[in-house]
């Protein structure tokens, strides 16, 4: 470019048409920096033309300055506009870049599987309803009174001491985690008119260790009947019935002579499980008898008028065995590859 060598009006506009295309014609934040520096920096032609304000004659002064003035004001007001568009298209830009489609279908989508305990839970559940039994359910923190005395157990009868039980602070509350699903036991047979056919199902407490056969947290399916000329075939029946739908039809019990304070006579059950991995077995599977008496006349049940017959078994434990599983504990983790394997059942 020539070196302006008089403030004129042709100079002036010339040095602003130039610095307004260079400006325009920016595509970046950078390139209109560039573009600033050229036009309005010290080497730039306005610069130089107001340097030229020294030569100019005083009566000519006003106005030579007034031109060169307002050429300043134009390149810098369109500078400014300049960048702001470019600020904001360099935004719109990038959140264009960045944009994120909430609709997308994912390409890592899983689908949860329910916990194979609350399936067994529910598949055992189904199989009393199936014989019009009731679901009934009581309280995890429990009264003493129901979790022992009403069953039976003597105030220092080692059974309470036995069941690795959970006491809770204050002590005169009397409150446990209930250590079995027995107690419901009890409620049901206050709650409910006679006669009385329930299975309960719930989550009970134990001291145990938390190793590949124990887990302080587990849980229980407890049955109960009442009625009128109830014996130990009712129970047995019912009992080899409920294995031959869990186990097969070649499933069979067998009971041995056992104590619970609850009941009289008592028995620990055994269940055949013809399709074990290893090859047919015996398994231990849970506790049985006929109601005691003191427990029917706790829940103020005439025990010459009502029998009734019991039984619980633990869940974990069910499953464990049922599905040659090795280790509890993966019950517990909540490791989701662990449900998987029994299927995504929703
Ligand atoms: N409540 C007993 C237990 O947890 C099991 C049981 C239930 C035994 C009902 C007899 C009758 O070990």
């Amino acid at each position: 470019m020539s070196e302006p060598v008089a403030i004129t009006e042709e100079a002036v506009s010339q040095a602003v048409e130039a610095a307004l295309s260079a400006i325009g014609g920016a595509s970046s934040v950078a390139e209109l920096k560039a573009a600033r520096t050229a036009h309005t920096g010290e080497a730039s032609a306005l610069a130089k033309l107001n340097a030229l304000m020294r030569q100019v004659p005083g009566d000519q002064k006003a106005a030579a300055g007034k031109l060169v003035g307002q050429a300043r004001g134009r390149v810098n007001q369109a500078v400014a506009a300049r960048e702001t568009e470019l600020a904001e298209a360099e935004t719109a830009a990038r959140l264009e870049a960045e944009r994120v489609d909430v609709t997308a279908a994912s390409t890592t989508w899983r689908a949860g599987a329910r916990h194979p305990l609350s399936l067994l839970q529910e598949e055992v559940s189904d199989i009393f309803v199936g014989m019009g039994w009731e679901i009934a359910e009581g309280p995890e923190l429990e009264h003493e009174w129901f979790n022992f005395d009403a069953l039976n157990f003597d105030e220092d009868h080692p059974a309470r001491a036995m069941q690795d039980t959970f006491f809770v602070d204050p002590p005169e509350r009397h409150l446990v985690m209930r250590t079995h699903t027995s107690p419901v036991q009890v409620r049901s047979m206050l709650d409910r008119p006679l006669p009385l056919y329930v299975l309960c199902p719930g989550r009970t407490y134990r001291t145990d260790e938390f190793d590949a056969t124990h887990l302080p947290v587990f849980s229980q399916f407890e049955g109960l009947a009442i009625d009128k000329g109830l014996t130990m075939a009712h129970l047995r029946g019912t009992l080899e019935h409920f294995a031959r739908i869990m186990f097969g039809d070649e499933a069979r019990i067998r009971l041995r002579p056992n104590y619970f304070p609850f009941t009289e006579p008592s028995a620990e059950m055994d269940v055949w499980q013809p399709g074990a991995k290893g090859g047919p077995r015996w398994i231990e599977w849970g506790g049985c008898g006929m109601v005691n008496s003191n427990v029917l006349r706790a829940a103020g049940i005439d025990p010459d008028e009502y029998q009734g017959f019991a039984f619980g078994m633990g869940i974990e434990r069910t499953l464990q065995f049922r599905n040659s599983l090795n280790d509890m504990r993966d019950m517990a983790e909540g490791d989701v590859r662990f449900s998987e394997q029994f299927g995504l059942v929703l």
